[in-house]
Formats: C-alpha cells, structure tokens, sequence
C-alpha cells in the first residue's frame, strides 16, 4: 500500500471551467476520496466550484495548489495546450495526476510527460473515459476473447455541432497554440482513442481536414481519413462540428464472426455468427446487465449508468457518467503500485493518429503511425 494507507486519497482540481466541476462531483462519489483544494486563475469560477462542492481551499494558481502539501492527487482541466507544464510540475511536486483529454498537442508534449511519469514514480492518467462505458467493456470482451472473429473493417464517426459562440467563448477554442486542432483533436479524441484501443492501433492513414461552417477558428471543423489498421484491417474515420445539429457517435466493428456497434454510450448492435444477438434497447440492457453481474474483467470496471448521447450538440453536456469509473481505476492505480488503463504511454497513442491526420491533411500523403 502506498499513500497514507486507510485513509481517503486527497485531490485538488486545477481549471474550473466546463470540466472541472465534472472532476469535483465524480471525487464527490468515491468513497476512498476527497476533494479538498480548486485553483482557477479566474477567481470567481474557483470560489464558484468550491461553494458548490463544500470544498475549503481556493488558490488562485496552480503552483499554490501544488505547494499544499496535504494534496495526494490533483485533476488538470485546464486547455489543451497546457496540460504537459502543469502535469510535469505537479509530477515533480509528488502529486499523482489524472489529466484531461487530450493528453496534449504535442508528441513532444506527451514525451515530457511520460518521462516525468517514469522519473518520479508517480501515477499519470489521462482522460478516455469512454473506455469505462459498460457497452465499450462488452465490445472490447467479444475483441478480445475472439468472439468477433478477426476484425476487418472498422468505422468511426462524430458528426457533432458547435455554435460559432461555443468557439468565440474561450480565447484558446479553435487555436493551434492552446486546442491544437479542432473537430478531430477536441471533440474526435475520444472516439480516434476507442476506435484504436478496440480495433488494435492504427498503422497508417491518409487524411482531408477542412474549416467550412465556422469562422475565427484556426483549426480544422471537418476531418477524414481513410485507416489501415495493424492487424490488417481497414477503416474511416470522420470528425466534425459542422453537423447541424449533432448525432451520436457511432463505431462500427465487423469481424469474421460478427459485428458490434456501439451509438454514443450504448451497445446498439451486437451480433455472432452463432445466432446469438442483441439490438437496441436489448443490447443496452445487455451491456448494462453484463457490467453489474457478469464477466469479472467487464464489472470490475464498468460504470453501469448509459445515458443517451447529450454532447453532441451541448459542449457543456458531457457525454456519459464514466470519469468516475476512471478516476476509480486511478486510485486503485495508486492504492496497489499497479497502473491506470490510461497511462501516459496509451495516452499518447490516439494524439499519434490525430496529428498523423493533420500532417497527411497538410502535405496530401499517406502517414505511417507505427
Ligand atoms: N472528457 C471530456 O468529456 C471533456 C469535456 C470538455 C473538456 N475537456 C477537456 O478539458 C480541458 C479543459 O476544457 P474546458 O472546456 O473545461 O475549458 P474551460 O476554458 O471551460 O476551462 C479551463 C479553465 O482552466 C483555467 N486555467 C487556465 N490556466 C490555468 C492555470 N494556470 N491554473 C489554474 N487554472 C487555469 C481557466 O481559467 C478556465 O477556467 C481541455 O483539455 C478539454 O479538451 C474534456
């Protein structure tokens, strides 16, 4: 056991902006941890989410946070674009840190975090909270036992809508400097990690990007890219916020002995050769059924609430309930010296695939990911 055995882990959330407040009331569900410090630079927003979570320190920046010395764990939601200086320095301050997605902009970035993970032996976890949904646990089983067969097609889509005030809302929405990219790198993150966590890695790819609908954003509202899988098979990928008004993602997944869809949160299809299948409502409820009472490696893990898919069009709304289920699988991390799902090194796995898609969008060529 490590970190003050037998007592609650204590976090701080650094950025109280959109996400933030998620972090807070997800640690505010775990009975093995505390919230205990919020830093915002905005001061009003800090003060905000500490009344609302009954939390009693606010700092005004994250350094001060990070010198509390009472904090085991922090969660940074802060922009994209910083979230390697201030997952190092908390790394460096010996603060577990879970970060939000995307882990970075930058396979620079990301590098300056793996080794900060690997040099201070403490914990690195990175956002893909889609990974702990009961109905991707299910999919991922049916992968990984062979049930599907050998996988050889896979599609992806997030047809999304942003407002142009959702972009005009944050002087970091839309930059290269801060989001660093638009419909794949921000909204497409999740689904490009899921896709390549079920499909088995991406080997190579060839990509369009467009900025169409929106105006005074730098990055790109449209991405496609044609995928070729490492196990050799292939795929489309399509990311968008220029889809009025916003559907839920989908991931289609056929093998040679089946096939899986899943629709935002839910199992929508789920179907063997041997004539066993699931649609629907059904196939929800087979998922939800599975991630309470079934297979050992799916209810360990699973969050067992599917909710329908509210951020297609809300940017507010986050998609889903499961940060809790990752930040449970984080403490567990702590609590045993084993690993979060997500560590640096898989973190770092889809930013490979999006910026792959930005360089073959830029120079019109084919990228080899690994
Ligand atoms: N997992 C999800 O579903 C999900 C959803 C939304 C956003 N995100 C991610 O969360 C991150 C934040 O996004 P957001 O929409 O909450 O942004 P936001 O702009 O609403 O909030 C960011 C907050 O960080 C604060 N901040 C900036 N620099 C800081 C510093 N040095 N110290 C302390 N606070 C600082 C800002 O004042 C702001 O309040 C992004 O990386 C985004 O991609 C993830």
């Amino acid at each position: 056991m490590t970190e003050r055995s037998g007592q609650k882990l204590r976090f701080g959330v650094i950025g109280c902006g959109a996400i933030g407040p998620t972090h807070a009331g997800a640690i505010a569900q775990i009975k093995d941890a505390e919230l205990v410090a919020v830093a915002d630079v905005n001061a009003d927003r800090a003060r905000e989410m500490a009344e609302k979570f009954g939390v009693g320190k606010v700092y005004s920046s994250d350094q001060d946070l990070l010198s509390d010395g009472e904090i085991d764990a922090v969660c940074l939601c802060t922009p994209s674009g910083m979230h390697a200086d201030g997952a190092v320095a908390a790394l460096l301050a010996g603060k577990h840190v879970i970060v939000e997605k995307p882990m970075e902009i930058s396979l620079e970035a990301c590098d300056r975090m793996i080794a900060a993970e690997d040099s201070t032996g403490k914990k690195l976890a990175i956002i893909s909270q889609h990974r702990f949904d009961a109905a991707t646990l299910l999919v991922k089983e049916a992968i990984d036992s062979g049930k599907l067969g050998s996988l050889v097609l896979a599609d992806a889509t997030v047809k999304w809508w942003r407002t142009q005030e959702y972009y005009d809302s944050g002087d970091w929405r839309g930059t290269w400097a801060m989001d660093g990219g638009g419909a794949l790198m921000n909204q497409g993150v999740h689904t490009v990690d899921l896709l390549q966590w079920l499909a088995g890695g991406v080997s190579s790819l060839f990509a369009y990007t467009r900025t169409a609908a929106h105006e005074r954003i730098e990055v790109e509202d449209i991405a496609v890219a044609a995928l070729r899988f490492e196990n050799g098979a292939v795929g489309t990928l399509t990311a968008t916020t220029a889809a009025y008004e916003g559907f839920p993602v989908r991931i289609d997944l056929y093998g040679t002995e089946g096939t899986a869809v899943l629709e935002g949160d839910r199992l929508k299809t789920l179907k063997f050769k041997t004539g066993e299948e699931f649609h629907g409502e059904a196939a929800a409820a087979h998922a939800l059924s599975v991630a309470s009472g079934g297979t050992a490696s799916v209810k360990n893990q699973a969050a067992v609430r599917l909710e329908t898919n509210t951020a297609v069009a809300d940017p507010g709304a986050v998609w889903g309930d499961a940060h809790r289920a990752q930040i449970e699988d984080f403490i567990a991390a702590i609590r045993t010296g084993g690993k979060p799902l997500i560590d640096g090194r898989a973190g770092k796995r889809p930013l490979e695939i999006i910026l792959g898609a930005y360089r073959s969008s830029r120079t019109g060529q084919p990228v080899t990911i690994r």
